[in-house]
């Protein structure tokens, strides 16, 4: 069943603190140049000790409710994409709700990592197939930060911290959501884990250390490949089932992961790098809230204009990989 829906409005949030390529280069063994030419990173942002997912999350809500001009109240459901939720229990979206002063709603998170927003995007369509009055609040946060081991220079140099959000709705002036791609494949799981605090890993003790496999764990290289494989695949398949090819394509936003695979995937799709937005340089990886902070920045400085087809294209742990089309 495909139903348009309406992307009301946007918000985005990063921490105000940041961590340049410069002072990597007093952590780990590495530099600016290896990171830049590598991934395209300049600088990152990072959680204070005082916030938590949530607080990101909630940052992004009330900018995109503002921009819906509308209210925490009116919200009937909340989804939030991360693999850094504030805790096990209770829930990333339970805590979203107590702060923005409400209860009683569908509220609930998606674990998909990087692909955890267009994931929660997915199932805004499937709410609002079901529920034509809802008012879903989509967001993607992390504080990927808080699961890097600074110790690790293949990683750590990597990732961010941020927010992004959307409100959704069948009813509204706005961006129409055309059609949204999932996709994954777990046999490949292995290659990107976070396996510390789930049950295939026993707790630590008190006083013994922290287990590497408590932080980010990944096959960069091998990764490298399945994610432009994956998002070039996704992308052809939304084009294709929505009667568009690739010359239809007006903005290009594939997940922040580096600027390297970023440019791969438009290259693919033969989309000047000049249609292909990144921010990459300034965030870094910010796993699920990479699309809605790329996306919300895109809108803001005229990057995405009225009429614009916009492709969205996102890849993450599981593996997990999605697209979505987005007619301005
Ligand atoms: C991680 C990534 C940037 C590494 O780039 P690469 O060109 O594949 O580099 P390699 O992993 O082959 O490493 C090359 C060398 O650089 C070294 N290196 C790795 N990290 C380094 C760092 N931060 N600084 C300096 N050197 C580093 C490696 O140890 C290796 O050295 P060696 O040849 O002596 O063993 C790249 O593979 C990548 O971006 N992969 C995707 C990761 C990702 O996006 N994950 C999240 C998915 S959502």
């Amino acid at each position: 069943m495909s139903i348009d829906i309406v992307l009301r409005g946007l918000g985005r949030y990063v921490p105000e603190k940041t961590l340049t390529n410069a002072a990597l280069e007093k952590i780990v063994d590495t530099s600016d140049e290896w990171i830049f030419t590598r991934t395209g990173i300049r600088v990152r942002h990072i959680a204070s000790e005082e916030q938590n997912t949530s607080d990101l999350a909630v940052e992004a809500a009330r900018q995109a409710l503002a921009n819906a001009n509308m209210e925490a109240e009116e919200l009937t459901h909340i989804v939030v994409g991360t693999f850094t939720p504030d805790a096990m229990v209770p829930s990333c979206a339970c805590v979203v709700e107590e702060k923005l002063g409400i209860k009683g709603r569908a509220v609930y998170d998606i674990a998909a990592a990087c692909s955890g927003f267009l994931y929660a995007l997915e199932n805004a369509r499937a709410i609002l197939a079901l529920h034509p009055e809802a008012r879903v609040l989509v967001i993607g946060a992390e504080t990927v930060t808080r699961r890097i081991n600074f110790e690790d220079r293949t990683t750590c140099v990597l990732f961010g911290d941020g927010a992004g959000a959307a409100v959704l709705t069948r009813d509204g002036e706005g961006p129409k959501v055309l059609d949204v791609k999932l996709s994954s494949d777990g046999s490949l799981g292995r290659l990107l884990t976070v396996n510390g605090g789930g049950s295939c890993s026993s707790y630590s003790r008190p006083g013994e250390p922290i287990r590497e496999d408590y932080f980010v764990q990944m096959e960069g290289r091998e990764i490298f490949k399945h994610a432009v494989r994956s998002m070039t695949g996704v992308c052809n398949e939304i084009l294709e089932d929505n009667g568009r090819t690739r010359h239809d394509i007006d903005v290009l936003i594939p997940h922040q992961a580096n600027w390297r695979i970023i440019d791969a995937v438009g290259r693919k799709f033969d989309v000047p790098p000049e249609k292909v937005y990144s921010n990459v340089d300034r965030y870094g990886n910010t796993s699920a809230a990479s699309i809605p902070l790329a996306l919300s920045e895109a809108v803001d400085n005229d990057f995405v204009k009225d009429g614009d087809l916009v492709l969205l294209t996102s890849f993450g742990g599981g593996f997990t990989w999605a697209s979505a089309l987005l007619q301005f």
